[in-house]
């Protein structure tokens, strides 16, 4: 039998002041919870960047955050435009962040492949004009 402990996020897609709030809010239960560090390391930056997008791109979202055993699982979904092409969207390097968002230091293009690189599985389901959902599974 797995306990599993569920986390929820409302993200505001107006606030660059807090972005990034739940993803450390997660870090710190990680962390009384005696989660490992490494794992705790990597969560916090796939959230974080995945948070991120969401507000820079998408008008912002829910975050759901699942803990088991063995696992966690970070679920991003947003309302917003949809990425058209994914493969694109997952080079190094690419961003379609406008100069105001570039000049607050995001939009180097380095998001998502972060996310794909800290967690143990990723997954993106997206549809032009209806939104995005990015799952990541990070073992434990
Ligand atoms: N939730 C989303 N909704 C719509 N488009 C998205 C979303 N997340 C990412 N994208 C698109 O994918 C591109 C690449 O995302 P990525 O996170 O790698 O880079 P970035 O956000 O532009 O820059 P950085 O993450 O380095 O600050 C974005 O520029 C945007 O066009
Ligand atoms: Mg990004």
């Amino acid at each position: 039998m797995s306990e599993c402990l569920t986390f929820e996020y409302q993200v505001p897609g107006d606030d660059f002041t807090r972005a990034g709030e739940a993803s450390s809010s997660v870090k710190n239960k990680l962390k009384m919870m005696g989660v490992d560090s490494g794992a705790i390391r990597r969560v916090a930056i796939a959230m974080y960047e995945g948070e991120i997008n969401m507000v820079i791109h998408a008008g912002g979202g829910a975050i759901k955050v699942m803990v088991t055993d063995d696992n966690i699982r970070i679920i991003l979904a947003d309302t917003g435009p949809g990425i058209p092409d994914v493969e694109k969207a997952m080079q190094l390097g690419y961003s379609t962040a406008p100069e105001e968002v570039r000049s607050l230091g995001f939009g180097a293009g380095m998001g998502l492949p972060n996310m794909k690189k800290y967690s143990d599985n990723m997954q993106i389901d997206t549809e032009v004009g209806v939104g995005t959902t990015v799952t990541m599974d990070i073992h434990l």
